[in-house]
C-alpha cells in the first residue's frame, strides 16, 4: 500500500482542470508538481501561475518537486501557490538543511530529493529535518524515462537508515505496474507516476494497479 502522486508533467496542458479532476476521481492521493529551470536540469516545465491554477481546482495536496537552483528565493512563492509539500534537491544548493527547516517553519512538509548518482550518505544528516525523501529513479529532467533498477537497493538501504522515524520515501521516475509492488516491499510509501497514469485509458484503473 502506497500513496499515489500522479505527475502533472504528463497531463494534457490544454485541459489542466479536467486532468486534475480526472486523477482525483481516479483516487490520486496528491498531485506531483515538477518544476524545472533549464539549469539544474536540462529542461523547462512550468511555473507559479500554472501551480496556482492547479491548486484552484485541486482538493488533494500539491507535492511540489523543485528541480531548480537556487531554490531558496522561491520557497515562499510555492507555499503561496498552494504547495503542501516542497522538495529541494540535495545537489542543488549548499544549504539544504536550512531550506528544509524553512519549509517546515512555513507549516509544510519538507522533502529532500536525491539523484540516482548521489550517495545516500548525502541525505543522512538531513533526516532530522525531512518529512520525505524523494528517491529519483531516473535522472531528473524528463518524464517517460526508463526506471533505473538499482533504485530497489537504494530504497531498502534508505528505509534501514530511516529506522522508525516518520519519513516518507517517495519514488520518482519510470514507476509503473511492473515495479510498484517491489518498490513498496522495499519501503516506498509514495509513488510518483506520470506516464503510467496519464497515458492509461482509465486513470482510476492505473492508480489502483500501482497501489
Ligand atoms: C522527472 C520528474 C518526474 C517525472 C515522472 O524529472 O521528476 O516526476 O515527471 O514521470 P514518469 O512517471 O513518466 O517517469
Ligand atoms: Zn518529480
Amino acid at each position: 500500500m502506497a500513496l499515489i502522486a500522479p505527475s502533472m508533467l504528463a497531463c494534457d496542458f490544454g485541459n489542466v482542470e479536467a486532468e486534475v479532476r480526472a486523477v482525483e476521481a481516479g483516487g490520486a492521493d496528491m498531485l506531483h508538481i515538477d518544476i524545472m529551470d533549464g539549469h539544474f536540469v536540462p529542461n523547462l516545465s512550468f511555473g507559479l501561475p500554472v501551480v496556482e491554477a492547479m491548486n484552484r481546482v485541486a482538493s488533494i495536496p500539491l507535492d511540489v518537486h523543485l528541480m531548480i537552483a537556487p531554490y531558496e528565493p522561491y520557497l515562499e512563492a510555492f507555499r503561496d501557490a498552494g504547495a503542501a509539500r516542497i522538495a529541494v534537491h540535495v545537489e542543488a544548493g549548499d544549504h539544504p538543511h536550512r531550506a528544509l527547516q524553512a519549509i517546515r517553519d512555513m507549516g509544510l512538509k519538507s522533502g529532500i530529493a536525491i539523484n540516482p548518482g548521489t550517495s545516500l550518505d548525502a541525505v543522512a544528516p538531513l533526516l532530522s529535518v525531512a518529512d520525505q525523501v524523494v528517491v529519483m529513479s531516473v535522472n531528473p529532467g524528463f518524464g517517460g524515462q526508463k526506471f533505473i533498477p538499482e533504485t530497489f537497493e537504494r530504497v531498502a538501504a534508505l528505509r534501514a537508515m530511516i529506522g522508525d522515524r516518520d519519513i516518507d520515501i517517495e519514488i520518482d521516475g519510470g514507476v509503473g505496474e511492473g515495479n510498484a509492488r517491489d518498490l513498496i516491499n522495499a519501503g516506498a510509501s509514495i509513488l510518483v507516476a506520470g506516464t503510467s497514469v496519464f497515458k492509461a485509458d482509465d486513470y482510476g484503473t492505473a492508480i489502483r494497479a500501482l497501489r
